[in-house]
Protein backbone atom coordinates (compact mmCIF):
# COMPACT_ATOMS: atom_id res chain seq x y z
CA UNK A 1 0.00 0.00 0.00
CA UNK A 2 1.46 3.03 -0.53
CA UNK A 3 1.58 6.14 1.60
CA UNK A 4 -0.54 8.95 1.90
CA UNK A 5 1.76 11.13 3.68
CA UNK A 6 5.34 10.58 3.35
CA UNK A 7 7.54 12.45 5.82
CA UNK A 8 11.06 11.71 4.87
CA UNK A 9 14.73 13.03 6.38
CA UNK A 10 12.92 16.07 8.11
CA UNK A 11 14.87 18.20 10.16
CA UNK A 12 14.19 21.75 11.42
CA UNK A 13 16.40 23.90 13.61
CA UNK A 14 15.23 26.49 15.48
CA UNK A 15 17.72 29.56 15.88
CA UNK A 16 20.73 26.89 16.27
CA UNK A 17 18.04 24.43 18.24
CA UNK A 18 17.67 21.21 16.09
CA UNK A 19 13.80 20.71 17.17
CA UNK A 20 13.74 17.61 14.82
CA UNK A 21 16.41 15.48 13.59
CA UNK A 22 16.25 13.53 10.41
CA UNK A 23 12.46 11.96 11.12
CA UNK A 24 10.78 9.83 8.28
CA UNK A 25 7.33 9.40 8.97
CA UNK A 26 4.41 7.59 6.55
CA UNK A 27 0.82 7.03 6.96
CA UNK A 28 -1.60 5.18 4.57
CA UNK A 29 -5.00 6.54 3.70
CA UNK A 30 -7.17 4.72 6.07
CA UNK A 31 -4.58 4.47 9.39
CA UNK A 32 -4.42 5.73 12.68
CA UNK A 33 -1.41 6.59 13.78
CA UNK A 34 -0.36 7.93 17.68
CA UNK A 35 2.80 9.89 18.31
CA UNK A 36 3.69 10.09 21.77
CA UNK A 37 6.66 11.72 23.37
CA UNK A 38 7.91 14.35 26.44
CA UNK A 39 8.02 18.44 26.33
CA UNK A 40 9.88 19.71 23.66
CA UNK A 41 10.05 16.09 21.60
CA UNK A 42 9.14 18.31 18.25
CA UNK A 43 5.62 16.76 18.14
CA UNK A 44 4.06 20.17 17.28
CA UNK A 45 6.64 20.85 15.35
CA UNK A 46 6.05 17.82 12.80
CA UNK A 47 2.04 18.99 12.90
CA UNK A 48 3.27 22.35 11.74
CA UNK A 49 5.30 21.11 9.30
CA UNK A 50 2.96 18.93 7.33
CA UNK A 51 0.44 21.78 7.64
CA UNK A 52 3.31 24.35 6.08
CA UNK A 53 3.63 26.45 9.48
CA UNK A 54 6.73 25.87 9.76
CA UNK A 55 9.30 24.94 6.99
CA UNK A 56 12.31 22.44 7.41
CA UNK A 57 15.56 22.58 6.77
CA UNK A 58 15.81 20.10 4.96
CA UNK A 59 13.86 16.56 3.87
CA UNK A 60 10.73 16.13 1.92
CA UNK A 61 6.82 15.99 2.47
CA UNK A 62 4.52 14.86 0.03
CA UNK A 63 1.05 13.93 0.09
CA UNK A 64 -1.52 11.86 -2.37
CA UNK A 65 -1.40 9.49 -5.23
CA UNK A 66 0.37 11.41 -7.12
CA UNK A 67 2.97 12.22 -4.23
CA UNK A 68 2.54 16.48 -4.51
CA UNK A 69 5.65 18.16 -2.42
CA UNK A 70 3.29 20.36 0.44
CA UNK A 71 6.98 21.83 0.74
CA UNK A 72 5.74 23.69 -2.66
CA UNK A 73 2.78 24.88 -1.11
CA UNK A 74 1.46 28.30 0.19
CA UNK A 75 0.28 28.09 3.61
CA UNK A 76 -3.23 27.82 3.60
CA UNK A 77 -3.54 26.12 -0.04
CA UNK A 78 -5.88 23.39 0.31
CA UNK A 79 -3.69 20.91 -0.10
CA UNK A 80 -3.75 18.31 -2.64
CA UNK A 81 -7.21 16.89 -1.78
CA UNK A 82 -7.70 18.31 1.71
CA UNK A 83 -6.73 17.90 5.02
CA UNK A 84 -6.54 19.78 7.92
CA UNK A 85 -4.58 20.04 11.48
CA UNK A 86 -6.49 20.50 14.33
CA UNK A 87 -4.79 21.95 17.24
CA UNK A 88 -4.61 22.37 20.89
CA UNK A 89 -6.90 24.88 21.75
CA UNK A 90 -10.63 24.66 20.44
CA UNK A 91 -11.59 27.85 18.11
CA UNK A 92 -14.85 27.00 17.68
CA UNK A 93 -16.72 30.74 17.04
CA UNK A 94 -18.53 30.72 21.08
CA UNK A 95 -21.26 33.01 20.22
CA UNK A 96 -22.54 30.70 17.63
CA UNK A 97 -24.77 27.88 17.15
CA UNK A 98 -23.31 24.89 16.92
CA UNK A 99 -25.08 23.99 13.62
CA UNK A 100 -23.92 27.58 12.57
CA UNK A 101 -20.34 26.60 13.49
CA UNK A 102 -20.93 23.58 11.12
CA UNK A 103 -22.50 25.28 8.97
CA UNK A 104 -19.63 27.92 8.33
CA UNK A 105 -17.39 24.75 7.94
CA UNK A 106 -18.56 22.99 5.19
CA UNK A 107 -16.98 22.59 2.19
CA UNK A 108 -17.42 25.66 -0.07
CA UNK A 109 -16.52 28.43 -2.34
CA UNK A 110 -14.93 30.99 -0.30
CA UNK A 111 -14.71 33.65 -2.54
CA UNK A 112 -15.87 37.05 -1.10
CA UNK A 113 -19.09 37.28 -3.23
CA UNK A 114 -19.98 33.57 -2.96
CA UNK A 115 -19.42 34.02 1.05
CA UNK A 116 -21.99 37.12 0.62
CA UNK A 117 -24.43 35.40 -0.88
CA UNK A 118 -24.42 32.01 0.48
CA UNK A 119 -27.71 30.23 1.52
CA UNK A 120 -27.82 27.13 3.22
CA UNK A 121 -29.79 24.44 1.47
CA UNK A 122 -31.44 21.17 2.68
CA UNK A 123 -28.76 19.40 1.92
CA UNK A 124 -26.47 21.36 4.03
CA UNK A 125 -28.78 21.04 6.76
CA UNK A 126 -28.54 17.50 7.10
CA UNK A 127 -24.57 16.76 6.04
CA UNK A 128 -24.56 19.53 9.34
CA UNK A 129 -26.72 17.14 11.26
CA UNK A 130 -25.11 14.17 10.27
CA UNK A 131 -21.76 15.31 11.60
CA UNK A 132 -22.94 16.52 14.52
CA UNK A 133 -24.35 13.16 15.13
CA UNK A 134 -20.72 11.28 14.06
CA UNK A 135 -18.55 13.42 16.73
CA UNK A 136 -21.86 12.91 19.33
CA UNK A 137 -23.10 16.47 19.52
CA UNK A 138 -26.59 15.75 17.56
CA UNK A 139 -28.29 16.37 20.69
CA UNK A 140 -26.64 19.94 21.25
CA UNK A 141 -27.21 21.75 17.64
CA UNK A 142 -28.73 24.48 18.51
CA UNK A 143 -26.72 25.31 21.49
CA UNK A 144 -24.32 28.04 22.17
CA UNK A 145 -21.10 26.74 21.20
CA UNK A 146 -19.75 28.70 24.56
CA UNK A 147 -21.97 26.68 26.79
CA UNK A 148 -20.43 23.62 25.88
CA UNK A 149 -17.96 21.75 27.92
CA UNK A 150 -13.99 21.85 26.99
CA UNK A 151 -14.56 18.20 25.82
CA UNK A 152 -17.72 18.81 23.52
CA UNK A 153 -15.84 22.15 22.10
CA UNK A 154 -12.95 19.56 20.83
CA UNK A 155 -15.40 17.58 19.45
CA UNK A 156 -16.95 20.70 17.64
CA UNK A 157 -14.13 21.26 16.55
CA UNK A 158 -13.07 17.74 15.09
CA UNK A 159 -16.80 18.09 13.39
CA UNK A 160 -15.59 21.55 11.49
CA UNK A 161 -12.60 20.13 10.05
CA UNK A 162 -14.37 16.95 9.08
CA UNK A 163 -17.06 19.21 7.30
CA UNK A 164 -13.82 19.89 5.31
CA UNK A 165 -13.68 16.61 4.65
CA UNK A 166 -9.92 15.94 5.27
CA UNK A 167 -8.40 12.77 3.69
CA UNK A 168 -5.62 13.30 6.80
CA UNK A 169 -6.50 14.96 9.75
CA UNK A 170 -3.90 15.90 12.21
CA UNK A 171 -4.98 16.18 15.81
CA UNK A 172 -2.58 17.54 18.37
CA UNK A 173 -3.57 16.71 21.89
CA UNK A 174 -7.30 15.95 21.55
CA UNK A 175 -7.63 14.85 25.09
CA UNK A 176 -5.82 17.19 27.13
CA UNK A 177 -8.05 18.73 29.85
CA UNK A 178 -10.83 16.37 29.20
CA UNK A 179 -12.76 14.58 31.86
CA UNK A 180 -12.17 10.35 31.74
CA UNK A 181 -15.70 9.82 30.30
CA UNK A 182 -14.67 12.97 27.54
CA UNK A 183 -11.36 10.84 26.39
CA UNK A 184 -13.60 7.67 26.24
CA UNK A 185 -15.77 9.04 23.50
CA UNK A 186 -12.59 11.07 22.33
CA UNK A 187 -10.65 7.74 21.73
CA UNK A 188 -13.82 5.94 19.93
CA UNK A 189 -14.54 8.73 17.55
CA UNK A 190 -10.65 9.21 16.31
CA UNK A 191 -10.66 5.05 15.97
CA UNK A 192 -14.33 5.80 13.97
CA UNK A 193 -12.57 8.28 11.91
CA UNK A 194 -9.59 6.33 11.21
CA UNK A 195 -11.66 3.69 9.17
CA UNK A 196 -12.43 6.44 6.02
CA UNK A 197 -9.45 8.54 6.79
CA UNK A 198 -5.40 9.00 7.62
CA UNK A 199 -5.74 10.07 11.62
CA UNK A 200 -2.78 11.13 13.11
CA UNK A 201 -2.74 11.94 17.08
CA UNK A 202 -0.05 13.38 19.02
CA UNK A 203 -0.71 12.37 22.68
CA UNK A 204 1.19 13.00 25.89
CA UNK A 205 -0.55 10.61 28.06
CA UNK A 206 0.16 6.67 27.53
CA UNK A 207 -2.92 5.77 28.72
CA UNK A 208 -5.08 7.40 25.96
CA UNK A 209 -2.64 6.05 23.38
CA UNK A 210 -3.07 2.26 24.97
CA UNK A 211 -6.57 3.05 24.93
CA UNK A 212 -6.41 3.79 21.40
CA UNK A 213 -5.26 0.44 20.82
CA UNK A 214 -7.03 -1.30 22.72
CA UNK A 215 -10.39 0.36 20.43
CA UNK A 216 -8.40 -0.83 16.97
CA UNK A 217 -6.91 -4.03 15.34
CA UNK A 218 -4.99 -4.09 18.71
CA UNK A 219 -1.61 -4.23 15.38
CA UNK A 220 0.17 -1.49 17.87
CA UNK A 221 3.69 -1.46 16.41
CA UNK A 222 6.15 0.77 18.83
CA UNK A 223 8.84 2.68 16.69
CA UNK A 224 12.44 2.34 17.58
CA UNK A 225 13.35 4.98 19.32
CA UNK A 226 14.91 8.03 20.34
CA UNK A 227 16.99 9.77 22.58
CA UNK A 228 15.55 12.96 23.12
CA UNK A 229 18.27 14.32 21.61
CA UNK A 230 19.45 13.43 18.66
CA UNK A 231 15.69 12.71 17.56
CA UNK A 232 13.53 11.54 16.15
CA UNK A 233 13.87 8.84 14.81
CA UNK A 234 15.31 6.09 13.51
CA UNK A 235 11.78 4.45 13.92
CA UNK A 236 11.34 1.50 11.86
CA UNK A 237 8.67 1.72 8.91
CA UNK A 238 5.44 1.52 10.81
CA UNK A 239 3.59 -0.52 8.81
CA UNK A 240 0.82 -1.85 11.01
CA UNK A 241 -2.43 0.04 10.59
CA UNK A 242 -2.33 1.41 13.46
CA UNK A 243 1.29 2.35 15.46
CA UNK A 244 3.36 4.56 17.88
CA UNK A 245 6.26 6.52 16.95
CA UNK A 246 7.84 7.16 20.61
CA UNK A 247 9.87 9.89 19.86
CA UNK A 248 11.41 9.81 23.57
N1 LIG B 1 8.86 28.82 16.50
C1 LIG B 1 9.81 28.35 17.32
N2 LIG B 1 10.90 29.06 17.60
C2 LIG B 1 11.88 28.60 18.42
N3 LIG B 1 11.83 27.39 19.01
C3 LIG B 1 10.75 26.64 18.79
C4 LIG B 1 9.68 27.06 17.93
N4 LIG B 1 8.74 26.09 17.88
C5 LIG B 1 9.20 25.10 18.68
N5 LIG B 1 10.39 25.43 19.21
C6 LIG B 1 11.20 24.57 20.09
O1 LIG B 1 11.32 23.32 19.45
C7 LIG B 1 11.19 22.27 20.40
C8 LIG B 1 10.05 21.37 20.01
O2 LIG B 1 8.84 22.07 20.27
P1 LIG B 1 7.41 21.41 20.04
O3 LIG B 1 6.41 22.44 20.38
O4 LIG B 1 7.35 20.84 18.67
O5 LIG B 1 7.41 20.23 21.09
P2 LIG B 1 6.22 19.26 21.51
O6 LIG B 1 6.76 17.88 21.40
O7 LIG B 1 4.98 19.59 20.76
O8 LIG B 1 6.05 19.64 23.05
P3 LIG B 1 4.73 19.62 23.97
O9 LIG B 1 4.53 18.20 24.37
O10 LIG B 1 5.10 20.50 25.12
O11 LIG B 1 3.58 20.18 23.18
C9 LIG B 1 11.02 22.94 21.75
O12 LIG B 1 12.27 23.00 22.39
C10 LIG B 1 10.50 24.32 21.41
O13 LIG B 1 10.89 25.26 22.38
MG1 LIG C 1 3.07 20.26 21.31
Amino acid sequence: MSALLEVSGVSVTFDGFRAINNLSFNIGARELRAIIGPNGAGKTTFMDIVTGKTRPDQGSVTFGDRSISLLKLSRGQDRAGGYRAQVQRPTVFEDQTVFDNLMMALKKPRSPFAVLFFRPSRPDAVRVQALAEEVGLGQHLARKSGELSHGQKQWLEIGMLLAQEPRLLLVDEPAAGMTLAEREHTTALLVEMAKTRAVVVVEHDMEFVRRLELQGDGSCTRGRCCRKQPRPCDAEPLRRSKSIWNAE
